[in-house]
């Protein structure tokens, strides 16, 4: 669609997503905020939160969380996930449907150990998602494990780690005037990215 052109997109779905994602962390506060939907099969109930997206490795959306957290458990019954970013000061919001898996021990190890001693901790410690009694036991924890590992590395938790993304489907969307949004569907099929245009 020659259209595409007029406002950055490519006729590769990754292409356009990383030109959009580019442009909008030169203007936005916080572009890497990404909202994630997982499905909870023993609640029967979808779930959102908020990740921090860490780029692309392989064609893959890159993110990295405890892998015995309610996330990791949806998505280990159900690797389906949706992903939405939305940009306030670009006027755009993306939204991916994919597929995840778990990024290679290695990938993670070197990841972990490319984060500041103190988040490396947080993530060490944490049971996430647990319940803890107060935040003087969470502090408590804290410093214990500053003890075990003074003057030694952090090893990286069994329980963290990346998740990949692969996207099958993107839409684009772009605030336009009178409420008539510029929206474009791009699905994978047979290899290759289809593009619609959507009505607002
Ligand atoms: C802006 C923002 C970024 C976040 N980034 C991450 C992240 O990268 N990884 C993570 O595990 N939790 C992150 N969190 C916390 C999650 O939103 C969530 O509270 C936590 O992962 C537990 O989710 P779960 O119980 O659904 O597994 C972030 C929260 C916010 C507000």
């Amino acid at each position: 669609m020659d259209e595409l052109l007029n406002y950055s997109l490519k006729e590769n779905a990754l292409t356009s997503f990383v030109e959009w994602f580019e442009k909008a962390e030169t203007v936005e506060q916080n572009a890497f905020a990404m909202a994630v939907s997982t499905y909870d099969h023993e609640k029967n109930r979808p779930n959102t939160r908020y990740l921090l997206y860490k780029g692309i490795s392989d064609n893959k959306i890159v993110f990295y969380t405890n892998y015995l957290s309610p996330k990791a458990k949806d998505l280990s019954d159900n690797p389906e996930i949706a992903l939405a970013f939305y940009w306030h000061v670009s006027k755009k919001q993306v939204r991916i449907h994919g597929r995840v898996s778990k990024m290679s021990h290695e990938d993670s190890t070197s990841y972990f150990h490319s984060r500041d001693r103190e988040s490396q901790i947080a993530s060490y410690l944490s049971h996430q998602s647990e319940p803890i009694s107060d935040k003087a036991a969470l502090l408590l924890k804290y410093n214990e494990t500053v003890e075990k590992f003074e003057g030694k590395p952090i090893p990286l938790p069994e329980n963290w780690g990346g998740f990949l993304v692969e996207p099958y489907e993107y839409e684009f969307f772009l605030y336009g005037d009178n409420r008539l949004n510029d929206r474009f569907l791009y699905q994978l099929k047979n290899q290759k990215w289809e593009v619609s245009r959507l009505q607002p």
